[in-house]
């Protein structure tokens, strides 16, 4: 039966004031799809590039954006096993990425453009690309999962290893740096932070970060890193400045160590020395998220009971009819952690 839903439509245009709450009807599943009712989305900085025209000038309109979000499954197709309707699950956000590499297939299948995404009150997609999640997780937290929580697992020990004892530096205090640090924290490693204020770096202080620069203040802070480790250099830096801020995060880790390069929040084009890179065996390493696999494994690294929960930090909840509102929010830039939305 067709289902008659709400969603937000990035129409006519890029910009933040060409979104539209519209109506629409929602076909019944294809055998191998499901229904997700989802009861909250966060906000990930590509949903406003994206929505802004930066992230993929050509993509084509209407789209609906929106990277992640949880929900409940209310159909399902005829072959579908699991999920079962009923379940709490999340969506991938890359939905053909089910292990290995990512691939051209992987980059055509992800939410929030070039698919529709997230920011609707009901999404319909194949079984496969949907994981189930645990109960104990308010619903608001498991949204915040699957873009910004896998991304910084991922980063940390998925594609890196980071190990009980190590220092990690994390740049801002946005949606992944905060799980990278309480990942790192909680496996027992050393988490050095840098934030534009100094109240966002005590509060980092207080979710176990060692130590707080702000990189406002102090422009050379990738000696400053230095220094703070004995000379010695952090052993991986969760890298989310990009253009802006590679040539201090090289400056910051030590020889053998791991640049992740995950964001670009101070742009994509730089002049940069490959010296350091080459003389001291720094390995840059790109991160995208992550695959089914991956979040699987990071769903069952926070279940283990002898390392203890993961609390995300949710900085604000807006109506998911306010998402211009909740866009604009996240472009001042004043949040702590996650804007969520709430269907
Ligand atoms: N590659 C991937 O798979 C992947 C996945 C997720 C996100 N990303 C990227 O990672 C970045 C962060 O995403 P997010 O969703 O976590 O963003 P977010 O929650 O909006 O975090 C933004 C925060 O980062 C800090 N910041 C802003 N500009 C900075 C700069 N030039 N240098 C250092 N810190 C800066 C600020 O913190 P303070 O106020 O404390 O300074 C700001 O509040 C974005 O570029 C995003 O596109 C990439």
């Amino acid at each position: 039966m067709e289902l008659t839903t709400q969603r937000w439509e990035l129409t006519g245009g890029f910009g933040i004031e060409n979104l539209r709450w519209v109506e629409a009807s929602l076909p019944p599943p294809a055998a191998d799809e499901v229904v997700i009712e989802l009861e909250a989305m966060s906000l990930n900085y590509r949903d406003l590039l994206m929505v802004e025209g930066r992230y993929n000038p050509r993509q084509p309109l209407p789209l609906v954006p929106g990277s992640d979000g949880a929900g409940r499954i209310v159909a399902a197709g005829r072959d579908v096993t699991t999920p079962r309707i009923g379940d709490r699950v999340v969506p991938l956000f890359a939905q053909h990425w089910l292990q290995g590499d990512p691939s051209a297939e992987v980059y055509a299948s992800t939410l929030g453009g070039p698919l529709d995404g997230t920011f609707a009150r009901h999404v319909r997609l194949k079984a496969s690309g949907v994981v189930v999640v645990p109960e104990r997780y308010e619903v608001l937290s498991l949204a915040t999962l699957p873009c910004a929580g896998v991304t910084a697992w991922n980063a940390l020990f998925g594609l890196g290893d980071l190990q009980r004892g190590q220092d990690l530096l994390v740049l801002g205090t946005g949606g992944v740096a905060l799980f990278a640090l309480q990942f790192a924290v909680r496996r027992g490693a050393r988490v050095l932070i840098t934030s534009s204020d100094d109240a966002k770096l005590e509060r980092a202080m207080s979710l176990g970060a060692t130590a707080g620069l702000n990189y406002r203040e102090v422009s050379e802070w990738g000696r400053s890193v230095r220094q703070l480790t004995g000379g010695r250099g952090v052993d991986q830096v969760v890298e989310l400045g990009g253009a802006q801020t590679l040539a201090q995060s090289l400056a910051a880790v030590r020889p053998g160590g791991t640049v992740s390069l995950i964001g670009n929040l101070g742009g994509n084009e730089a002049r940069l020395s490959v010296i350091p890179i080459l003389m001291r065996q720094i390995r840059v390493q790109g991160v995208m998220v992550g695959s089914r696999r991956t979040l699987e494994a990071m769903v069952e690294d926070l279940s283990d009971p002898g390392l203890g929960p993961v609390t995300p930090v949710l900085d604000r909840t807006f109506p998911l009819t306010e998402l211009p509102q909740a866009l604009r929010y996240l472009q001042s830039g004043r949040h702590f952690g996650k804007i969520c939305l709430e269907a």
